[in-house]
């Protein structure tokens, strides 16, 4: 008969084919640059008031753990790390609990409260993004001690890279420091930040990173703060403040493009996480969620980092229900949403 004549065949070619795409289409490990929206808590060692190491922060996470991540649960880098066979989680380099053999897999070097621009980390005195490539080179250093000079490049030159950050530099520094705007037109604060983002990702390919994913800004004007501020407004999104993310948004595609003309063998992609947000924001029974204006934390409209803690008797029961979290971060189930919005491209590009 046919079929079973065949059909060995068909399964050794099959087996073949995932071989081959096995090998071929190693991530080792998921290694993270940015602020609060990918931070797994190197901020608790950090003096600084910007922390999330405490209840009810990290409620839903494994063990009702606050890690230091800004959620209840997991955030975007742990997501995309599980997608990729990897941990459910990436650790932070600064966390006492970890050491280098946690970090083979994936480490993560975001602080809350970051931006391009050094004055952002200024603003709440957390760690700019030359320290967060400082730890990396550190890192890579122990890498090697650890698992020999040639394995550490491997999964150095092999890992995924991510970056997100940039709406600190807008939100936290140039619309609340009279310095920023007093040299600077908003678009040319946004070509400013453009310059960093393009040097800091020419030097990690300097170092040998080559698959990069970068983050571009969400609707930041539709964060429960920004919308508290908004009275005049009616407590409705800032226009303003999502017409620049859009417009920074379109520059740094256009950045990714140019990178990746310049430099040979650089895989960097951009991900959209406006797109999928507005949406969640504008329609979010579709997704399941009721609230949308307020976070789940206390009353919501204002409080995160210390302001977010258990002695609230506000905090919602079931933040499933809420797109944010705290006044300016967004559930787990927000995160997971987002990640798997964007995760088949991911998948496609990186694996
Ligand atoms: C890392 O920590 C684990 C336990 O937490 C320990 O068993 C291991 O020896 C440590 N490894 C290194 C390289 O320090
Ligand atoms: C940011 O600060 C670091 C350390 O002082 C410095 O090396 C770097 O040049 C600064 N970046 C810019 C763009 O000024």
């Amino acid at each position: 008969m046919a079929y079973t004549y065949t059909t060995p065949w068909l399964l050794v070619v099959t087996e073949l084919l995932i071989l081959v795409s096995i090998t071929e289409s190693k991530v080792p490990a998921i290694i993270v640059f940015g602020d609060s929206t990918v931070d797994a808590g190197n901020n608790n060692v950090v003096p600084t008031l910007l922390k999330s190491n405490f209840r009810p922060y990290g409620r839903d996470f494994a063990g009702g753990r606050p890690t230091g991540r800004f959620s209840n649960g997991r955030i975007p880098p742990d997501f995309i790390s599980e997608a990729f066979g990897l941990k459910p989680t990436v650790p932070a380099y600064l966390d006492p609990a970890y050491n280098i053999s946690d970090f083979a897999t994936g480490v993560c070097f975001a602080s809350a409260g970051t931006g391009y621009d050094n004055a952002t980390s200024d603003v709440l005195k957390v760690i700019p993004m030359w320290k967060e490539l400082e730890y990396y080179k550190e890192y890579k250093n122990k890498l090697r001690a650890y698992v020999g000079k040639n394995k550490a490049n491997e999964i150095l030159s092999e890992a995924l890279y991510l970056m997100s950050l940039g709406t600190n530099d807008f939100l936290e520094n140039y619309y609340l420091s009279p310095k920023r705007q007093s040299q600077f037109i908003v678009q040319q604060y946004e070509d400013l930040l453009i310059g960093l983002a393009g040097n800091f990702i020419r030097e990690l390919y300097s170092l040998g990173v080559r698959k990069i994913s970068l983050t571009g800004l969400p609707p930041m004007g539709c964060l429960p703060l920004e919308r508290t501020i908004n009275i005049l407004g009616q407590n409705e999104c800032v226009e303003k403040f999502n017409n620049v993310a859009l417009e920074f948004n379109g520059k740094l595609d256009g950045l990714v493009k140019r990178l990746n003309k310049e430099l040979p063998g650089l895989r960097l992609l951009s991900i959209d996480v406006y797109k999928i947000l507005d949406q969640i924001i504008k329609k979010p029974s579709l997704y399941g969620f009721d609230v949308v204006g307020k976070g789940c934390c206390a009353t919501g409209k204002f409080e995160l980092s210390y302001l977010c803690n258990k002695l609230s008797p506000f905090t919602c029961a079931d933040a499933n229900k809420y797109v944010f979290w705290d006044a300016f971060h967004p559930t787990e189930k927000t995160n997971h949403i987002i990640v798997n919005s964007f995760l088949d491209n991911l998948l496609a590009y990186f694996r």
